[in-house]
This record gives C-alpha cells, structure tokens and sequence, in this order.
C-alpha cells in the first residue's frame, strides 16, 4: 500500500483487501493497521499524524481523546452500520462527519439470522457434536428432537431493514410474525403479515426471539434476567444485534437452569468472546464470531460506500451516508 506523503494520508485501521480501497488510493496514500488486532493502532496515535481521514471497524473506540491525537482529521467512516464504538458527540463538537454503511449488509445479515433461527430451532450444534462423538448409535425416533418452524412464532424486536428482511424470509416459512418497534410499520402494502405488540406480549408469546435493535443506552441489557424470565419456557433466543443488547450472565443463567431452549449469538459482550466462556460448553447455545455481514458481496459494498464517504468528507461534500447529519447544522451556524 502507498506509503509516501506526496498524498494526503487516510488510515484504515485495520487491513482489508488493497483492492477494496481503490477508489482512494488513486488520490490518497492509505496506510492500514494490522489485520487482527482490536482498536485503532498505537502506532497511528503517535507523533503528529498529519491523517486527514481514518476508516475505523466496530471494535474500534473512536473518542474525544483519540480524536485530539489525530488533528487534522476531515472524517471519519466506520466501516459498519452501527456506530455505537464512536461518541458521535465528540465527532460532531469536533466538526466532523462521520459516515457508516446502512442497508448493504441487509440481505446477508437477514440470511444469517435465518441460519441461526434455523440451527437452534433443529439444534444442529448439539447433534453435529453428538455424531462426532460417536452417539449416533440407530435412527432414534425420540432424537435431536426440535422446533418446526412452520406455525412458531417469530417475535422481532426491532422492525428496521434488517427486522423487515427477517420476517419476509420468515414468512415465507410460514411463521407467525410479532413485532416490537418505537414505529409500527405501515400495514398497507407490508408484504408479509406482522403484528405490532409490545414487547412484554412477544417475549411472553414468541417460540423464537431474534433482536435486530442498534445499541444504545435504552437498549443496553434489554434482554436481562427480567425480561429473559417472560420468555416462553423453552424458546431460543437470537441475537445479531449487538453483544451489549443481552446481559450474558442473564442469558447463562436461563440456558444452564432450563428456562430457555437454546439461543444463537452472532454478537456477544464483550467481543471477541474468551474461548473459555462457560456459554461454549453449553450445547444449546450456538456461537458465531459477529459474521452477519460476512458475503464477499456485502463486505466489497461496505469498502464502496466507507471510500464514497471518505472521498465526499475529503472534498467538502455531504457525506452520502452520515450518522451524524447534525455536523453540518452547526458548522453552518458557526
Ligand atoms: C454492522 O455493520 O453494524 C454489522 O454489525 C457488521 O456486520
């Protein structure tokens, strides 16, 4: 990757594919951080930076103090559609947009999801690890018994583009859909039939649970010893959210004394997930490293759209997808 200065100079905190960043390498020189290391690397936090962009990924704490390290930012893009690793705040005090990447990742994180409704429904993780085991002794007719999909009840919390996604899959197996949302969808026209419930109603009727809400303070441990306690006996819960969203400790506790039947996890608290977490010896809780966006597809996009912002914050435009609109308000009444 260009290392010289005869270009200004945009971070990438971490390395992807050089291709994936062409769009900016033709007028800025990038330097990338390592590939498996979490956080924006000290060594771009020393000396006087002259970068006047970085890409950042979700694990990567973007605050006031790392921001007065890196001067002569114009912008920054989080190479995700969450944003809650950066205090936005502090970004905007600063004058500084902050791009993300909505709705690319929609179809392959709705996908996901079905795969792990679908894995802890049929609880393939417990069976996969039985056949391995030697325990698959005969065609056991009262075996690995699990939950047809078809007539559950499929309770999403959080109807955005990624609830919505879910339940037109969801349908399509002919699931009963509940949902809980600050804004009920418009039923004209809605492809698939959901019904909008307050959430005590769809934990206390949902066979499976799946939470697409973003983090933030009032989402923070919704689903905690309380609100995991109203879910229906046995029934899975889904999480492709963020880790923070479930109080891991509630969670353990529901799995280990039987009131859950399973649960699937996408994101954890905190990520990654310490390998000797009591949760992966449980059979009835399947665990994935935060791959809800992982298609050769959705992740080239997401590059796209991060080089688009990057590019607009760089020449004075409006960041195409910004999560802090607010940004440009102040700076036009300064
Ligand atoms: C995001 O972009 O916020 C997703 O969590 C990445 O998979």
């Amino acid at each position: 990757m260009e290392k010289s200065r005869t270009k200004p100079l945009v971070l990438m905190s971490h390395a992807v594919p050089e291709a994936w960043l062409a769009k900016l390498t033709d007028r800025y020189a990038v330097e990338m951080g390592p590939a498996d290391t979490i956080g924006i690397p000290d060594s771009f936090l020393q000396g006087d930076n002259p970068a006047v962009g970085v890409i950042t990924l979700l694990m990567d704490k973007v605050d006031g103090q790392i921001l007065d390290k890196l001067p002569y930012l114009k912008v920054v893009c989080n190479f995700a559609a969450g944003v809650d690793n950066i205090d936005l705040g502090a970004c905007t005090q600063r004058g500084l947009p902050v791009g993300n990447t909505p709705g690319v990742l929609t179809q392959a994180t709705a996908d996901l999801t079905m795969a792990l409704i679908l894995a802890a429904a049929r609880r393939l993780p417990q069976a996969q690890e039985d056949a391995r085991a030697g325990l698959w002794k005969n065609w056991a007719p009262a075996g690995w018994l699990g939950l047809e999909l078809s007539n559950s009840t499929l309770g999403i919390v959080g109807m955005g583009r990624i609830g919505q996604a879910v339940a037109r899959r969801a349908a399509s197996f002919g699931m009963r859909i509940l949902y809980n949302d600050s804004t009920p969808l418009p039923t004209a026209g809605l492809e698939f039939p959901a019904s909008p419930v307050n959430l005590d109603t769809l934990l206390r009727e949902s066979d499976i649970v799946t939470l697409h809400v973003p983090l933030t303070p009032g989402t923070r441990h919704m689903m905690d010893t309380e609100t995991i306690g109203k879910m229906k006996p046995g029934a899975i819960l889904v999480n492709v959210a963020r880790g923070p969203v479930v109080d891991i400790q509630a969670l353990t506790d529901a799995l280990e004394n039987g009131h859950l039947g399973g649960a699937a996890l996408d994101v954890t608290e905190p990520e990654p997930f310490p390998p000797d977490h009591p949760l992966y010896r449980l059979p009835n809780c399947l665990i994935v490293p935060h791959i809800g966006s992982a298609t050769e597809r959705t992740r080239r996009k997401m590059a796209e759209i991060c080089c688009e912002n990057m590019l607009a914050g760089l020449e004075g435009r409006r960041l195409p997808f910004c999560a802090n609109p607010d940004v440009y308000t102040i700076r036009q009444k300064q």
